[in-house]
Protein backbone atom coordinates (compact mmCIF):
# COMPACT_ATOMS: atom_id res chain seq x y z
CA UNK A 1 0.00 0.00 0.00
CA UNK A 2 1.46 3.70 -1.13
CA UNK A 3 0.99 6.05 1.99
CA UNK A 4 -1.12 8.82 0.37
CA UNK A 5 -1.35 11.53 2.79
CA UNK A 6 -0.72 15.33 2.18
CA UNK A 7 1.89 17.58 4.66
CA UNK A 8 -0.63 20.30 5.34
CA UNK A 9 0.84 22.68 7.80
CA UNK A 10 1.63 22.06 11.36
CA UNK A 11 -0.43 22.16 14.78
CA UNK A 12 1.30 23.98 17.95
CA UNK A 13 0.88 22.08 21.26
CA UNK A 14 2.60 23.76 24.58
CA UNK A 15 3.25 21.43 27.36
CA UNK A 16 4.67 23.08 30.48
CA UNK A 17 5.30 25.71 28.61
CA UNK A 18 7.45 24.20 25.74
CA UNK A 19 6.13 24.74 22.68
CA UNK A 20 5.85 21.56 19.89
CA UNK A 21 4.84 21.75 15.70
CA UNK A 22 3.15 18.55 14.89
CA UNK A 23 2.54 17.66 10.99
CA UNK A 24 -0.93 18.37 10.01
CA UNK A 25 -1.72 15.53 7.00
CA UNK A 26 -4.57 15.93 4.88
CA UNK A 27 -6.14 12.67 2.67
CA UNK A 28 -8.73 12.63 0.24
CA UNK A 29 -11.98 12.96 1.56
CA UNK A 30 -12.74 14.15 5.69
CA UNK A 31 -10.66 15.31 8.43
CA UNK A 32 -7.51 16.23 8.44
CA UNK A 33 -4.79 14.50 11.39
CA UNK A 34 -2.39 16.03 13.81
CA UNK A 35 0.60 13.72 13.21
CA UNK A 36 1.41 13.13 17.03
CA UNK A 37 4.06 9.94 16.76
CA UNK A 38 6.59 11.55 18.32
CA UNK A 39 4.89 13.36 20.85
CA UNK A 40 5.61 10.79 23.55
CA UNK A 41 9.05 10.89 22.86
CA UNK A 42 9.30 14.17 22.58
CA UNK A 43 6.92 15.44 25.94
CA UNK A 44 7.01 12.16 27.82
CA UNK A 45 2.82 12.46 27.40
CA UNK A 46 0.41 10.28 26.33
CA UNK A 47 -2.76 11.41 24.63
CA UNK A 48 -6.07 10.07 26.17
CA UNK A 49 -8.83 8.90 24.07
CA UNK A 50 -10.42 6.14 25.81
CA UNK A 51 -13.10 4.92 23.18
CA UNK A 52 -10.68 6.42 20.36
CA UNK A 53 -13.06 9.04 19.62
CA UNK A 54 -10.89 11.40 18.20
CA UNK A 55 -8.06 9.24 16.59
CA UNK A 56 -7.37 8.04 13.51
CA UNK A 57 -5.74 4.71 13.74
CA UNK A 58 -4.39 3.70 10.54
CA UNK A 59 -4.52 5.31 6.80
CA UNK A 60 -6.60 3.63 4.59
CA UNK A 61 -8.21 3.71 0.93
CA UNK A 62 -11.15 0.85 1.29
CA UNK A 63 -14.20 3.10 2.60
CA UNK A 64 -14.83 6.76 3.51
CA UNK A 65 -17.77 7.95 5.78
CA UNK A 66 -19.26 11.03 6.33
CA UNK A 67 -20.66 10.91 9.26
CA UNK A 68 -22.78 14.51 9.53
CA UNK A 69 -23.51 14.04 5.46
CA UNK A 70 -24.49 10.37 5.84
CA UNK A 71 -22.17 9.56 3.28
CA UNK A 72 -20.70 5.88 2.92
CA UNK A 73 -18.14 5.34 -0.09
CA UNK A 74 -16.60 1.78 -0.88
CA UNK A 75 -13.29 2.89 -2.77
CA UNK A 76 -15.08 6.03 -3.82
CA UNK A 77 -18.25 4.36 -5.00
CA UNK A 78 -21.67 5.33 -2.93
CA UNK A 79 -23.28 2.84 -1.26
CA UNK A 80 -26.74 3.62 -2.59
CA UNK A 81 -25.27 3.27 -6.36
CA UNK A 82 -23.61 0.05 -5.34
CA UNK A 83 -26.75 -1.40 -3.34
CA UNK A 84 -28.84 -0.56 -6.52
CA UNK A 85 -26.32 -1.11 -9.34
CA UNK A 86 -23.98 -3.76 -8.32
CA UNK A 87 -23.54 -7.80 -6.47
CA UNK A 88 -21.79 -8.60 -3.71
CA UNK A 89 -19.51 -10.46 -5.43
CA UNK A 90 -18.54 -7.12 -7.29
CA UNK A 91 -18.48 -5.11 -4.46
CA UNK A 92 -16.34 -8.03 -2.58
CA UNK A 93 -13.80 -7.72 -5.79
CA UNK A 94 -13.85 -3.70 -5.49
CA UNK A 95 -12.96 -3.53 -1.53
CA UNK A 96 -10.25 -6.57 -2.28
CA UNK A 97 -8.20 -5.20 -4.81
CA UNK A 98 -9.68 -1.47 -4.95
CA UNK A 99 -11.24 -1.19 -8.97
CA UNK A 100 -14.40 -2.48 -10.24
CA UNK A 101 -13.50 -5.52 -11.95
CA UNK A 102 -14.18 -5.95 -15.86
CA UNK A 103 -17.19 -8.83 -17.17
CA UNK A 104 -14.02 -10.91 -17.74
CA UNK A 105 -12.62 -10.17 -13.93
CA UNK A 106 -15.88 -10.80 -12.26
CA UNK A 107 -16.28 -14.19 -13.83
CA UNK A 108 -12.81 -15.46 -13.18
CA UNK A 109 -13.22 -14.23 -9.20
CA UNK A 110 -16.71 -15.78 -8.96
CA UNK A 111 -15.34 -19.14 -10.31
CA UNK A 112 -12.42 -19.35 -7.87
CA UNK A 113 -14.87 -18.29 -4.98
CA UNK A 114 -16.80 -21.56 -6.36
CA UNK A 115 -13.57 -23.91 -6.19
CA UNK A 116 -13.35 -22.82 -2.14
CA UNK A 117 -16.96 -22.89 -0.99
CA UNK A 118 -16.35 -26.27 0.87
CA UNK A 119 -15.16 -27.08 4.08
CA UNK A 120 -12.83 -29.80 5.17
CA UNK A 121 -14.78 -32.73 6.05
CA UNK A 122 -12.94 -33.04 9.25
CA UNK A 123 -14.24 -29.52 10.14
CA UNK A 124 -18.17 -30.51 10.03
CA UNK A 125 -16.70 -32.84 13.11
CA UNK A 126 -16.21 -29.53 14.82
CA UNK A 127 -20.02 -29.01 15.02
CA UNK A 128 -20.30 -31.90 17.42
CA UNK A 129 -18.69 -30.69 20.30
CA UNK A 130 -21.29 -28.20 20.61
CA UNK A 131 -24.56 -28.47 22.20
CA UNK A 132 -27.51 -28.02 19.57
CA UNK A 133 -28.48 -25.45 21.10
CA UNK A 134 -25.32 -23.16 20.66
CA UNK A 135 -25.62 -19.54 20.46
CA UNK A 136 -24.54 -18.99 16.55
CA UNK A 137 -22.40 -16.83 17.58
CA UNK A 138 -20.21 -18.82 19.61
CA UNK A 139 -20.11 -21.70 17.34
CA UNK A 140 -19.03 -18.95 14.45
CA UNK A 141 -16.06 -18.00 16.69
CA UNK A 142 -14.85 -21.50 17.44
CA UNK A 143 -15.31 -22.33 13.85
CA UNK A 144 -13.44 -19.33 12.25
CA UNK A 145 -10.78 -20.09 14.94
CA UNK A 146 -10.54 -23.46 14.10
CA UNK A 147 -10.21 -23.66 10.38
CA UNK A 148 -6.99 -22.04 11.05
CA UNK A 149 -5.44 -25.18 11.73
CA UNK A 150 -6.07 -26.13 8.19
CA UNK A 151 -4.57 -23.81 6.65
CA UNK A 152 -1.05 -23.20 7.95
CA UNK A 153 0.41 -21.73 5.12
CA UNK A 154 -1.44 -18.74 5.61
CA UNK A 155 0.46 -17.59 8.46
CA UNK A 156 3.26 -16.41 6.41
CA UNK A 157 2.51 -13.03 5.22
CA UNK A 158 4.44 -12.50 3.22
CA UNK A 159 3.74 -15.00 0.80
CA UNK A 160 1.51 -13.12 -1.04
CA UNK A 161 -0.42 -16.13 -2.91
CA UNK A 162 -0.95 -18.13 0.42
CA UNK A 163 -2.60 -14.50 1.85
CA UNK A 164 -4.36 -14.51 -1.60
CA UNK A 165 -5.88 -17.82 -1.17
CA UNK A 166 -6.75 -17.18 2.41
CA UNK A 167 -8.78 -13.72 1.48
CA UNK A 168 -10.53 -16.00 -1.17
CA UNK A 169 -11.09 -19.37 1.57
CA UNK A 170 -12.64 -16.60 4.01
CA UNK A 171 -15.03 -15.11 1.54
CA UNK A 172 -15.77 -18.55 0.32
CA UNK A 173 -16.26 -20.88 3.12
CA UNK A 174 -18.24 -18.29 5.47
CA UNK A 175 -21.56 -18.72 3.60
CA UNK A 176 -20.97 -22.83 4.15
CA UNK A 177 -19.95 -22.22 7.85
CA UNK A 178 -22.94 -19.69 8.76
CA UNK A 179 -25.27 -21.98 6.67
CA UNK A 180 -24.31 -25.43 8.59
CA UNK A 181 -24.25 -23.54 11.86
CA UNK A 182 -28.00 -22.66 11.25
CA UNK A 183 -28.29 -26.30 10.18
CA UNK A 184 -26.80 -27.44 13.40
CA UNK A 185 -29.51 -25.48 15.90
CA UNK A 186 -31.77 -26.77 13.64
CA UNK A 187 -30.92 -30.56 13.61
CA UNK A 188 -30.95 -31.07 9.86
CA UNK A 189 -28.64 -31.97 7.74
CA UNK A 190 -25.88 -30.18 6.23
CA UNK A 191 -26.46 -29.05 2.40
CA UNK A 192 -23.50 -28.28 0.38
CA UNK A 193 -22.62 -25.65 -2.03
CA UNK A 194 -23.93 -25.79 -5.40
CA UNK A 195 -21.85 -24.28 -8.07
CA UNK A 196 -25.12 -23.56 -10.23
CA UNK A 197 -25.95 -20.81 -7.52
CA UNK A 198 -24.61 -17.06 -7.68
CA UNK A 199 -23.10 -16.36 -3.87
CA UNK A 200 -26.62 -14.68 -2.36
CA UNK A 201 -28.65 -17.81 -3.79
CA UNK A 202 -26.51 -20.64 -2.92
CA UNK A 203 -26.46 -19.43 0.68
CA UNK A 204 -30.22 -19.84 1.19
CA UNK A 205 -30.39 -22.87 -0.97
CA UNK A 206 -27.62 -24.41 1.97
CA UNK A 207 -29.70 -22.32 4.66
CA UNK A 208 -33.15 -23.70 3.89
CA UNK A 209 -33.00 -26.74 1.04
CA UNK A 210 -34.11 -30.15 3.04
CA UNK A 211 -33.63 -33.76 1.67
CA UNK A 212 -37.36 -34.18 1.36
CA UNK A 213 -37.57 -31.35 -1.30
CA UNK A 214 -36.02 -28.95 -4.00
CA UNK A 215 -35.65 -25.19 -2.80
CA UNK A 216 -37.21 -23.03 -5.63
CA UNK A 217 -35.07 -19.49 -5.36
CA UNK A 218 -36.67 -16.92 -5.31
CA UNK A 219 -34.99 -14.10 -7.24
CA UNK A 220 -36.40 -11.18 -5.52
CA UNK A 221 -35.41 -12.51 -1.99
CA UNK A 222 -31.90 -14.01 -3.67
CA UNK A 223 -31.30 -10.73 -4.71
CA UNK A 224 -32.36 -8.66 -1.03
CA UNK A 225 -30.06 -11.67 0.34
CA UNK A 226 -27.14 -10.02 -1.90
CA UNK A 227 -28.18 -6.31 -1.18
CA UNK A 228 -28.02 -7.27 3.00
CA UNK A 229 -24.23 -8.28 2.16
CA UNK A 230 -23.13 -5.24 -0.07
CA UNK A 231 -24.55 -3.09 2.95
CA UNK A 232 -22.56 -5.13 5.80
CA UNK A 233 -19.50 -5.09 3.19
CA UNK A 234 -17.24 -3.12 5.14
CA UNK A 235 -17.40 -0.06 7.24
CA UNK A 236 -14.04 1.46 7.99
CA UNK A 237 -12.64 1.15 11.38
CA UNK A 238 -15.53 -0.12 13.13
CA UNK A 239 -15.10 -2.08 16.55
CA UNK A 240 -14.38 -5.46 15.12
CA UNK A 241 -12.00 -4.22 12.16
CA UNK A 242 -10.20 -2.38 14.21
CA UNK A 243 -10.20 -5.98 16.49
CA UNK A 244 -9.04 -8.05 12.95
CA UNK A 245 -6.41 -5.42 12.39
CA UNK A 246 -4.95 -5.45 16.01
CA UNK A 247 -4.90 -9.23 16.52
CA UNK A 248 -3.09 -9.65 12.43
CA UNK A 249 -0.69 -6.72 13.72
CA UNK A 250 0.93 -9.51 15.82
CA UNK A 251 1.82 -11.42 12.80
CA UNK A 252 -1.13 -14.14 14.40
CA UNK A 253 -3.25 -16.03 11.51
CA UNK A 254 -5.65 -14.26 9.62
CA UNK A 255 -8.21 -16.56 10.14
CA UNK A 256 -7.76 -16.38 13.77
CA UNK A 257 -8.17 -12.91 13.79
CA UNK A 258 -11.01 -12.51 11.52
CA UNK A 259 -12.31 -15.24 14.26
CA UNK A 260 -11.21 -12.06 16.91
CA UNK A 261 -13.13 -10.30 14.57
CA UNK A 262 -16.79 -12.51 15.04
CA UNK A 263 -16.40 -12.24 18.61
CA UNK A 264 -15.87 -8.71 18.92
CA UNK A 265 -18.96 -7.88 16.32
CA UNK A 266 -21.26 -10.60 18.84
CA UNK A 267 -22.21 -7.47 21.27
CA UNK A 268 -25.45 -5.30 21.07
CA UNK A 269 -23.46 -2.41 21.07
CA UNK A 270 -22.37 -3.19 17.60
CA UNK A 271 -23.15 -6.33 15.10
CA UNK A 272 -25.57 -7.88 17.67
CA UNK A 273 -28.15 -5.01 17.43
CA UNK A 274 -29.75 -6.34 14.93
CA UNK A 275 -31.09 -9.14 16.81
CA UNK A 276 -31.60 -6.73 20.17
CA UNK A 277 -33.55 -4.91 17.82
CA UNK A 278 -35.87 -7.29 16.58
CA UNK A 279 -36.06 -8.30 20.35
CA UNK A 280 -37.04 -4.64 21.59
CA UNK A 281 -39.53 -4.34 18.17
CA UNK A 282 -41.26 -7.51 19.58
CA UNK A 283 -41.16 -6.38 23.45
CA UNK A 284 -42.99 -3.22 22.34
CA UNK A 285 -45.00 -5.51 20.23
CA UNK A 286 -47.88 -2.24 19.54
CA UNK A 287 -47.79 1.80 18.65
CA UNK A 288 -49.24 2.52 21.51
CA UNK A 289 -46.25 1.27 23.87
CA UNK A 290 -44.20 3.31 21.90
CA UNK A 291 -43.79 6.50 24.31
CA UNK A 292 -43.09 4.23 27.00
CA UNK A 293 -40.04 2.60 25.41
CA UNK A 294 -38.69 6.32 24.11
CA UNK A 295 -39.04 7.46 27.51
CA UNK A 296 -37.18 4.19 28.85
CA UNK A 297 -34.35 5.62 26.05
CA UNK A 298 -33.96 8.87 27.48
CA UNK A 299 -33.81 8.21 31.16
CA UNK A 300 -30.26 7.96 32.36
CA UNK A 301 -31.02 6.07 34.70
CA UNK A 302 -31.80 3.20 32.57
CA UNK A 303 -29.61 1.18 30.69
CA UNK A 304 -32.21 0.87 27.83
CA UNK A 305 -31.17 2.07 24.71
CA UNK A 306 -33.04 2.12 21.59
CA UNK A 307 -31.21 -0.74 19.47
CA UNK A 308 -31.21 -0.10 15.69
CA UNK A 309 -30.36 3.80 16.48
CA UNK A 310 -27.50 5.95 17.23
CA UNK A 311 -24.25 5.51 15.66
CA UNK A 312 -20.43 6.52 16.87
CA UNK A 313 -19.74 7.94 13.77
CA UNK A 314 -23.34 8.84 11.59
CA UNK A 315 -25.00 11.71 13.09
CA UNK A 316 -27.53 11.65 10.18
CA UNK A 317 -29.43 8.96 8.69
CA UNK A 318 -27.25 6.01 8.21
CA UNK A 319 -27.41 5.42 4.00
CA UNK A 320 -27.53 1.77 4.68
CA UNK A 321 -30.36 2.28 6.55
CA UNK A 322 -32.29 4.17 3.63
CA UNK A 323 -31.73 0.93 1.68
CA UNK A 324 -32.69 -0.98 4.06
CA UNK A 325 -35.70 0.12 4.32
CA UNK A 326 -36.92 0.22 0.81
CA UNK A 327 -35.53 -3.58 1.03
CA UNK A 328 -37.58 -4.17 4.04
CA UNK A 329 -40.82 -3.00 1.53
CA UNK A 330 -39.84 -5.11 -1.39
CA UNK A 331 -39.44 -8.06 0.52
CA UNK A 332 -42.84 -8.01 2.81
CA UNK A 333 -44.69 -7.16 -0.50
CA UNK A 334 -43.41 -10.39 -2.01
CA UNK A 335 -43.75 -12.51 1.03
CA UNK A 336 -47.05 -10.76 1.33
CA UNK A 337 -46.68 -9.46 4.53
CA UNK A 338 -46.94 -5.93 3.90
CA UNK A 339 -49.45 -5.79 7.21
CA UNK A 340 -46.66 -7.26 9.26
CA UNK A 341 -47.44 -5.54 12.92
CA UNK A 342 -43.60 -5.28 13.63
CA UNK A 343 -43.08 -3.30 10.33
CA UNK A 344 -45.72 -0.75 11.84
CA UNK A 345 -44.30 -0.57 14.88
CA UNK A 346 -40.73 0.09 13.57
CA UNK A 347 -42.01 2.94 11.11
CA UNK A 348 -43.67 4.35 14.01
CA UNK A 349 -41.13 3.90 16.15
CA UNK A 350 -38.43 6.01 13.52
CA UNK A 351 -41.00 8.47 13.04
CA UNK A 352 -41.34 9.71 16.80
CA UNK A 353 -38.34 9.11 17.74
CA UNK A 354 -36.89 11.21 14.45
CA UNK A 355 -39.44 13.99 15.83
CA UNK A 356 -38.58 13.69 19.57
CA UNK A 357 -36.27 16.68 20.99
CA UNK A 358 -33.61 14.21 23.16
CA UNK A 359 -32.97 12.20 19.17
CA UNK A 360 -32.57 15.29 17.58
CA UNK A 361 -30.45 16.97 19.65
CA UNK A 362 -28.16 13.81 20.31
CA UNK A 363 -28.29 13.45 16.55
CA UNK A 364 -29.30 9.86 17.17
CA UNK A 365 -31.19 8.18 13.91
CA UNK A 366 -31.69 5.10 12.71
CA UNK A 367 -28.79 2.78 11.62
CA UNK A 368 -27.81 -0.26 9.42
CA UNK A 369 -29.22 -2.73 11.96
CA UNK A 370 -33.02 -0.90 12.27
CA UNK A 371 -34.29 -2.59 9.48
CA UNK A 372 -32.36 -5.38 8.94
CA UNK A 373 -33.54 -7.73 11.37
CA UNK A 374 -37.49 -7.20 9.70
CA UNK A 375 -35.55 -8.65 6.26
CA UNK A 376 -33.96 -11.22 7.69
CA UNK A 377 -37.03 -12.40 9.66
CA UNK A 378 -39.11 -12.15 6.96
CA UNK A 379 -36.67 -14.25 5.09
CA UNK A 380 -36.95 -16.84 7.65
CA UNK A 381 -33.52 -16.48 9.71
CA UNK A 382 -33.91 -17.10 13.62
CA UNK A 383 -33.22 -13.84 15.36
CA UNK A 384 -30.23 -15.90 16.82
CA UNK A 385 -28.34 -15.75 12.98
CA UNK A 386 -28.38 -12.57 12.42
CA UNK A 387 -25.17 -11.20 14.00
CA UNK A 388 -24.00 -14.35 11.73
CA UNK A 389 -25.23 -12.89 8.32
CA UNK A 390 -23.64 -9.77 9.12
CA UNK A 391 -20.25 -11.19 9.86
CA UNK A 392 -20.84 -13.18 7.07
CA UNK A 393 -20.75 -9.64 4.49
CA UNK A 394 -18.41 -8.04 6.81
CA UNK A 395 -15.99 -10.92 5.99
CA UNK A 396 -14.84 -9.40 2.65
CA UNK A 397 -14.13 -5.96 4.77
CA UNK A 398 -12.03 -7.89 7.89
CA UNK A 399 -10.08 -9.34 4.87
CA UNK A 400 -8.93 -6.46 2.65
CA UNK A 401 -8.42 -4.15 5.64
CA UNK A 402 -6.19 -7.01 7.26
CA UNK A 403 -4.45 -7.35 3.98
CA UNK A 404 -4.19 -3.40 3.76
CA UNK A 405 -2.31 -3.43 7.41
CA UNK A 406 -0.07 -5.74 6.02
CA UNK A 407 0.84 -3.78 3.16
CA UNK A 408 1.18 -0.47 4.76
CA UNK A 409 4.70 0.49 5.37
CA UNK A 410 3.54 2.56 8.76
CA UNK A 411 2.54 -0.37 10.31
CA UNK A 412 3.57 -2.26 13.03
CA UNK A 413 2.13 -4.16 16.32
CA UNK A 414 -0.72 -2.34 18.01
CA UNK A 415 0.10 -1.42 21.60
CA UNK A 416 -1.88 1.77 23.15
CA UNK A 417 -0.15 2.84 26.57
CA UNK A 418 -2.38 3.83 28.81
CA UNK A 419 -2.82 6.52 32.49
CA UNK A 420 -2.13 4.54 35.52
CA UNK A 421 -4.20 5.71 38.91
CA UNK A 422 -3.63 2.62 40.50
CA UNK A 423 -1.44 2.00 43.61
CA UNK A 424 1.84 4.01 44.21
CA UNK A 425 4.79 1.52 44.48
CA UNK A 426 4.80 0.01 47.83
CA UNK A 427 6.97 -2.95 49.65
CA UNK A 428 5.54 -6.58 49.83
CA UNK A 429 3.99 -7.04 53.38
CA UNK A 430 4.48 -10.48 55.35
CA UNK A 431 1.05 -11.82 55.96
CA UNK A 432 1.27 -11.81 59.94
CA UNK A 433 1.69 -7.84 59.27
CA UNK A 434 -1.74 -7.73 57.68
C1 LIG B 1 -23.02 -1.02 14.18
O1 LIG B 1 -18.85 1.61 14.20
C2 LIG B 1 -19.52 1.12 13.14
O2 LIG B 1 -19.34 1.51 12.01
C3 LIG B 1 -20.51 0.02 13.49
C4 LIG B 1 -21.41 -0.45 12.36
C5 LIG B 1 -20.62 -1.19 11.28
O3 LIG B 1 -21.14 -1.27 10.17
O4 LIG B 1 -19.55 -1.79 11.63
O5 LIG B 1 -22.08 0.69 11.79
C6 LIG B 1 -22.47 -1.45 12.87
O6 LIG B 1 -22.51 -1.43 15.20
C7 LIG B 1 -24.17 -0.03 14.21
C8 LIG B 1 -24.55 0.39 15.68
C9 LIG B 1 -25.43 -0.73 16.23
N1 LIG B 1 -25.69 -0.50 17.66
C10 LIG B 1 -26.90 -0.17 18.13
O7 LIG B 1 -27.86 0.10 17.39
C11 LIG B 1 -27.01 -0.15 19.65
C12 LIG B 1 -27.74 1.12 20.09
N2 LIG B 1 -26.85 2.26 19.82
C13 LIG B 1 -25.99 2.71 20.91
O8 LIG B 1 -25.60 1.75 21.83
C14 LIG B 1 -24.98 3.75 20.51
O9 LIG B 1 -25.62 4.64 19.67
C15 LIG B 1 -23.68 3.31 19.85
C16 LIG B 1 -22.97 2.31 20.68
C17 LIG B 1 -23.97 2.71 18.51
C18 LIG B 1 -22.80 4.53 19.67
O10 LIG B 1 -22.59 5.03 20.92
P1 LIG B 1 -21.46 6.18 21.15
O11 LIG B 1 -20.91 6.72 19.91
O12 LIG B 1 -20.47 5.65 22.12
O13 LIG B 1 -22.31 7.34 21.68
P2 LIG B 1 -22.68 7.49 23.15
O14 LIG B 1 -22.95 6.14 23.74
O15 LIG B 1 -21.70 8.35 23.80
O16 LIG B 1 -24.09 8.22 22.99
C19 LIG B 1 -24.12 9.62 22.87
C20 LIG B 1 -25.36 10.00 23.66
C21 LIG B 1 -25.37 9.39 25.06
O17 LIG B 1 -26.09 10.28 25.89
P3 LIG B 1 -25.22 11.29 26.81
O18 LIG B 1 -24.24 10.45 27.62
O19 LIG B 1 -24.50 12.24 25.86
O20 LIG B 1 -26.25 11.99 27.67
O21 LIG B 1 -26.52 9.46 23.00
C22 LIG B 1 -27.17 8.52 23.85
C23 LIG B 1 -26.17 8.12 24.93
O22 LIG B 1 -26.85 7.78 26.12
N3 LIG B 1 -27.52 7.39 23.00
C24 LIG B 1 -28.68 6.75 23.02
C25 LIG B 1 -28.59 5.77 22.02
N4 LIG B 1 -27.39 5.83 21.44
C26 LIG B 1 -26.72 6.82 22.05
N5 LIG B 1 -29.79 6.92 23.77
C27 LIG B 1 -30.83 6.08 23.51
N6 LIG B 1 -30.82 5.11 22.55
C28 LIG B 1 -29.72 4.94 21.80
N7 LIG B 1 -29.70 3.98 20.84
Amino acid sequence: MENKTKPNGTAKLEVKGKSYDLPVLSGTHGPDVIDIRRVYGETDHFTFDPGFTSTASCESQITFIDGDKGILLHRGYPIDQLAEKSTFPEVCHLILHGELPSAVELQDFCDEIKQHTLLHTQLDRFFDGFRRDSHPMAMLTGIVGGMASFYPGAMDSEDLEERRLGSIRLIAKMPTICARILKYNLGQRFVDPRNQYDYASNFMNMCFSVVAEDYEINPKLAKAMDRFFILHADHEQNASTSTVRLAASSGAHPFAAVAAGVACLWGPSHGGANEACLNMLHEIGTANRIPEFIEKAKDKDDPFRLMGFGHRVYKNYDPRAKVMRATAHEVLDELDLRDTPILKVAMELERIALEDEYFIEKKLYPNVDFYSGIILDALGFPKQMFTVLFALARTVGWVAQLNEMLDDPTQKIGRPRQIYTGHAMRDYVAIDKR
